[in-house]
């Protein structure tokens, strides 16, 4: 069977001076030294990317973006590309979150691109995916999750391959912030219908491989029961990965 390494991503959102990141960062490389199970990440804002970098650049810790476009350059005021974020030493870059499809209105096309640009740089992209409140209420959340894998993929299925190294995080839109988490069944219910859509379109070997995340109110005490599901192979943590204690707690699995 294959191994999948759990990963705990931290998305700090728009928070965080450059001052405020390189001591978050700097406690984070120092508590997890010579550990690297399971694999940690921090997606800081871009403003903070450089000064994190140089904190973690000899550590195991790896460095995200919070989103990008998908050309290389041009006139598009105000946004970054992924060789951009490539120069400045990311490695994964997070798109599609609900922040950006709700709040910019990000459609699945336009995240399908960006996917399709970010493994064409280089840069492992991390898909977020997730119902609303009221679409899980009207009994739509596979529905949901279909569409956003089939519109955000899509590229991906005309091609008929999915390139390896993908990563997928389901978060539901009524857990991320709320202080609510989906149990534990609802999410590996979730994880196990994404992980079958996988192996439905690029088979066994991508769908085996595919670490997908939960993320929705993370926090110490609920991050044991989620990562004893079998199809949940980490987190993308918001909230609890703005202080060390916190997301130290969540990487250890501190119940
Ligand atoms: P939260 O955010 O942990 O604060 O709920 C998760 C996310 O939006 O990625």
């Amino acid at each position: 069977m294959t191994q999948r390494i759990a990963l705990i991503a931290g998305n700090w959102k728009m928070n965080l001076s450059i001052t405020e990141a390189v001591a978050l960062v700097s406690t984070l490389r120092d508590e997890l030294k010579g550990t690297n199970n399971p694999e940690v990440l921090v997606a800081p804002p871009f403003t903070t990317l450089t000064a994190v970098r140089e904190v973690v650049k000899d550590s195991p810790i790896m460095l995200g973006a919070q989103n990008m476009h998908w050309e290389d350059a041009g006139a598009f005021t105000g946004e970054i590309s992924g060789r951009m974020l490539l120069e400045v030493g990311c490695t994964h870059v997070i798109l599609g979150h609900s922040e950006r499809r709700l709040i910019f209105h990000e459609t699945d096309e336009m995240i399908d691109k960006k996917v399709k640009k970010a493994f064409e740089v280089g840069l492992t992209p991390i898909l977020c995916i997730g119902e609303t409140l009221e679409q899980r209420e009207a009994g739509k959340t596979f529905d949901i999750l279909r569409g956003q894998l089939g519109g955000c993929l899509a590229s991906f299925i005309t091609q008929g391959a999915l390139p390896k190294g993908l990563i997928l995080a389901y978060e539901p839109v009524w857990a991320i912030g709320t202080g609510k988490t989906a149990s534990p069944e609802q999410a590996q219910e979730a994880h196990e219908f994404v992980r079958g859509w996988i192996e439905q379109k690029f088979g066994d070997e991508q769908a085996l491989g595919l670490r997908i995340l939960y993320g929705g109110s993370v926090k110490p005490d609920n991050i044991s029961s989620l990562m004893a599901q079998p199809d949940i192979d980490g987190a993308l943590v918001g909230g609890a990965s703005l202080k060390a204690e916190t997301f130290l707690g969540i990487i250890r699995h501190e119940a």
